[in-house]
């Protein structure tokens, strides 16, 4: 970051004149920067949705909504995606650079011999009802992982925090899942890789092994990539907002699981299947949901369309299109869906509605055609989600401890409620059936 050419922003206010210098990022985004805007001013800025609020300086990864472009360190998404793996791509986003042949080996096999989970573990899961979702049953686990590992706060004790982390989280998902069946965990194999790995856990029972198919593992493991960052998004931003009060790295994490879980951010995954789905046991015809979508009476959302940041084509929803044919394909599934998906893709983007507001698929709108086509629950959706998402949640973490304008976050309001009023001590109460 560096100040922008001397360039100065001037706010008026009561008569005075304040100038607030601007910064410019590397690729040339320019922010007011006001820091001092409270000391010398007595204003502070609303903005709700921060939809004009750089909460920090980041350096891990770029998005031009405008034009479609994500970068994580500077490497292309399409480029990682075709290229990387899951593990790879977690050590560029944690350390900043691609590992060496022989960091990535060492990397590898760190996180293999720390998949196995407590034995006591084992008790947390029985504790949870079976029919619970498996988001805030992961948010909880990792959570707990905390009582396990307590307050890792040196750089060695955080690292180590790091790898048991991606280490754990397949063997958390799997066992949330097979919890909600009542099937006995598959304990983690270590000659396999990370992906197939979660896909055995998860689909495998002692009586029956699962084959694994490596176009379905190397496709699960390019979605965990396509996941793995996206800036200051609403979950990686309660990370961050977590962790600067000081709390551990698990703590701050299950923060972020939870936060993934909402509708609007992670969980519209699972919502594009079921509406799919419903415009599949209708008539195949999208025009009622479309119609809804657009009529401001109606709350009806086109779940997997639209974006905070993107006002183009999301490039992560254009690669799991490609990827979502070749799948269904090699498993022999229905294509309904995705053909289904594919038509409500053509109206929208020919919708004056859609047109105007730049809604584009997202990287929801597709990724759940695959998961379902694997074979994985609607409820899992979103913990592949947060499965993937883990590096970004640390990298940005690790970046805001160690920043040295760290400070707890904060944020202020504009008080709209009563101003000060009396007490009367004999009356007490609000007497009932007074008017609120
Ligand atoms: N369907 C219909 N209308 C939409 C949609 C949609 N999916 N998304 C936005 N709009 C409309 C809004 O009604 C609004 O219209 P208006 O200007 O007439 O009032 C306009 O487009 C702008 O929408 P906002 O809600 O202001 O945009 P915001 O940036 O706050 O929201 C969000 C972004 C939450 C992603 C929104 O587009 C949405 O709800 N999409 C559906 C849910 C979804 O797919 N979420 C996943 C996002 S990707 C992720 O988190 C990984």
């Amino acid at each position: 970051m560096t100040t922008a050419g001397g360039d100065s922003v001037t706010l008026r206010f009561r008569g005075e004149e304040h100038a607030f210098p601007l910064v410019e990022g590397t690729e040339g985004e320019l922010a007011i920067d006001i820091k001092d805007l409270r000391s010398r001013t007595g204003l502070i800025t609303l903005d709700p949705g921060f939809a004009n609020t750089g909460s920090c300086n980041s350096a891990i990864t770029f998005i031009d909504g405008e034009k479609g472009i994500l970068r994580y360190r500077g490497y292309p998404i399409d480029v990682l995606a075709r290229h990387s793996s899951f593990l790879e791509v977690a050590w560029l986003l944690i350390h900043g650079e691609l590992p060496s042949r022989d960091e990535l080996d060492g990397f590898i096999d760190r996180v293999t011999h720390h998949t196995m989970l407590h034995q006591d573990f084992g008790r947390f899961f029985s504790a949870l009802p079976k029919a619970a979702h498996p988001m805030p049953v992961c948010a909880a686990a990792v959570g707990a992982l905390a009582t396990f590992y307590q307050e890792p706060e040196s750089e060695q004790k955080v690292q180590e925090s790091i790898v048991r982390l991606i280490a754990k989280m397949p063997t958390i998902a799997a066992y949330s899942y097979k919890h909600s069946l009542g099937q006995p965990n598959m304990f983690p194999r270590n000659h396999l890789d990370y992906s197939s790995n979660f896909l055995r856990m998860m689909f495998a029972t002692p009586c029956a092994e699962y084959e694994i198919d490596p176009v379905v593992a190397k496709t699960l493991d390019m979605l965990l990539v396509l996941h793995a960052d996206h800036e200051q998004n609403c979950s990686t931003s309660t990370v961050r907002m977590v962790g600067s009060s000081k709390a551990n790295l698990f703590a701050s994490i299950s923060s972020g699981i939870s936060a993934l879980w909402g509708s609007l951010h992670g969980g519209a995954n699972q919502k594009v299947i079921v509406m799919l789905e419903q415009i599949a046991a209708e008539d195949g015809s999208a025009d009622r949901f479309l119609q809804r979508a657009k009529d401001k009476d109606d709350t009806t959302r086109l779940m997997g369309f639209g974006h905070r940041v993107y006002k183009n084509y999301d490039p992560r929803a254009a690669i799991l299109k490609e990827a979502c044919s070749e799948v269904i394909s090699r498993l022999g599934a229905s294509s309904e869906l995705l053909e289904i998906a594919m038509r409500l893709e053509e109206i929208v983007l020919a919708d004056e509605y859609f047109i105007e507001r730049r809604l584009y698929p997202n990287v929801d709108f597709y990724s759940g055609v695959i998961y379902k086509a694997i074979g994985f629950p609607v409820d899992m959706f979103t913990v592949l989600f947060a499965m993937g998402r883990l590096p970004g949640w640390i990298a940005q973490w690790l970046e805001m401890r160690r920043d040295p304008a760290f400070r707890i976050g904060r944020p202020r309001q504009v008080y709209t409620g009563a101003t000060e009023r009396g007490y009367d001590s004999k009356v007490g109460l609000r007497s009932a059936g007074a008017q609120v």
